[in-house]
C-alpha cells in the first residue's frame, strides 16, 4: 500500500467507526440501500464506503452491494465484550489526528505535540472534555481487556492478599485479576472523575464486594497496605522526573514485602527497528512520556528506591517489570551514589 492508500483507509475506518456500520450490520449480509436508510446517510457514498473497506478487510461484498462484516470487522461491533470500536474511534478522533500532525512542533520543543493544538496534555484535555475522557476510558478498557489473557498467563497473583491498581481507569485488568483468584482483594485508584464511573464494570465481573475503589492523584498519595501494586500503561505516559515521582508516592505507601508491577512496552536495547520505536511517538504526541528500555525502568526504579528484579513478556511488546522496595541507604551504595534520594 502507498502512503495514500494508507491514509485512505484510516479515513474510511473512522467514518465507519463514527457511523456505528458495524452495529446495524451485526452478523448479518446488508444491501447498501437499506443500511444507508437505516443509517440516514447517502445511499451511494456508503456503497462506495463499504466497498473501500473490503479493501482492508472490514467487510466483504458477498454479492453486488450486498456487504457484511469479516472478522476483523466484527470485532468493531459495539455489543461484543471483545469490542475494539471504542479503540479504534479514540485513536482516530480528529483532536488526535490534528496532535499527529503536530509532531514536527514536539521535535522542535520538547513538548508533546498535543500542546500546539489544545494548549496542554491530553490529559489536561480531558479534564475539559468530559465526552472525550469518557472515550478514552472505554478506550483504555478495551486495550486492557485485549491484554489481560497475556498478563493473567505471565504473573502469578495467587500469593497476594491485597492488589491495588494505580492508575487503575475502569478496573478492566483488575477486574479480571480478582475473577481469577477469588481470595485476592483489589484496590482501584484513579483521579476521582475516572473511578466514578468504574461501578458498572466491577460489579457486571462481580468482583465489587472484593475491590475497594479510591479516587486521587497518584503524584500525592496512592492506598497503603497492598502485597502488590500494578501500573500498567502509566510510567509510559509521563517524562522521567514525573515518573519517578509517581514510583515515590508508591513506594511511601509499599510495604516492606509488597511487589511493584509495572507494565509497560519494552523497548529492546539493540539497534535494530522494533514497533515499540514507533509506538513511542504516540507518547511524545500526547503526554510527553516515552517507552523504555530495561535499563531506563532499572534506573527509574532506583531513583525510587526498588530494585528491578526481573522481567516477565506479557504479550505482544508489552512487559511485567517487577520490582521490590529496597532501603534508601542501601540503593544508594549500589548504585555508587552518595547524594539522599528524595
Ligand atoms: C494510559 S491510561 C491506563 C489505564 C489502565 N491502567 C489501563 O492499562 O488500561 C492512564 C491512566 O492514568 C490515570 N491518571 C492520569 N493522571 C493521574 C493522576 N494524577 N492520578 C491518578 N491517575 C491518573 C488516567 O486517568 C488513566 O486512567
Amino acid at each position: 500500500m502507498t502512503i495514500f492508500e494508507h491514509r485512505l483507509s484510516l479515513d474510511a475506518l473512522r467514518a465507519f467507526v463514527e457511523l456505528g456500520v458495524a452495529d446495524v450490520l451485526g452478523d448479518r449480509a446488508g444491501r447498501s440501500e437499506e443500511l444507508a436508510e437505516q443509517l440516514k446517510v447517502d445511499p451511494p457514498s456508503l456503497y462506495r464506503l463499504l466497498r473501500a473497506l473490503t479493501v482492508v478487510g472490514i467487510t466483504e461484498e458477498v454479492e453486488s452491494r450486498v456487504f457484511r462484516l469479516t472478522t476483523a470487522g466484527a470485532c468493531l461491533r459495539t455489543d461484543r465484550p471483545d469490542s475494539v470500536a471504542p479503540f479504534v474511534r479514540f485513536v482516530l478522533r480528529p483532536y488526535r489526528a490534528r496532535a499527529g500532525e503536530s509532531l514536527e512542533f514536539a521535535v522542535r520543543t520538547g513538548q508533546p505535540a498535543m500542546v500546539a493544538v489544545t494548549g496542554g496534555t491530553s490529559f489536561e484535555y480531558f479534564a475539559t472534555h468530559p465526552d472525550e475522557a469518557a472515550l478514552f476510558n472505554a478506550a483504555m478498557t478495551s486495550g486492557s481487556l485485549s491484554s489481560v489473557d497475556a498478563i493473567l498467563s505471565a504473573y502469578d497473583f495467587g500469593d497476594f492478599s491485597e492488589v491495588a491498581d494505580i492508575g487503575g481507569g475502569h478496573g478492566a485488568l483488575l477486574a479480571e485479576v480478582l475473577a481469577q483468584y477469588p481470595r485476592v482483594r483489589g484496590t482501584l485508584f484513579d483521579l476521582p472523575e475516572v473511578v466514578a464511573g468504574a461501578a458498572p464494570l466491577l460489579a457486571a465481573r462481580g468482583v465489587d464486594a472484593r475491590c475497594s475503589v479510591v479516587g486521587g492523584s497518584f503524584f500525592t498519595e496512592v492506598p497503603s497496605g497492598a502485597d502488590a501494586y500494578v501500573l500498567r500503561c502509566i510510567l509510559h505516559d509521563w517524562p522521567d522526573a514525573e515518573a519517578t515521582r509517581i514510583l515515590r508516592t508508591v513506594r511511601s505507601a509499599a510495604g516492606p514485602s509488597s511487589k511493584l508491577l509495572v507494565i509497560d512496552e519494552e523497548v529492546p536495547a539493540t539497534l535494530a527497528p522494533h514497533l515499540s520505536k514507533l509506538l513511542d511517538l504516540n507518547m511524545m504526541i500526547s503526554l510527553g512520556g516515552r517507552e523504555r528500555t530495561r535499563a531506563e525502568m532499572g534506573g527509574l526504579f532506583a531513583e525510587a528506591d526498588f530494585r528491578l528484579r526481573r522481567v516477565l513478556p506479557a504479550g505482544g511488546l508489552h512487559a511485567i517489570f517487577e520490582g521490590e522496595p529496597v532501603a534508601p541507604r542501601e540503593r544508594s551504595v549500589a548504585d555508587g551514589r552518595v547524594e539522599p534520594s528524595r
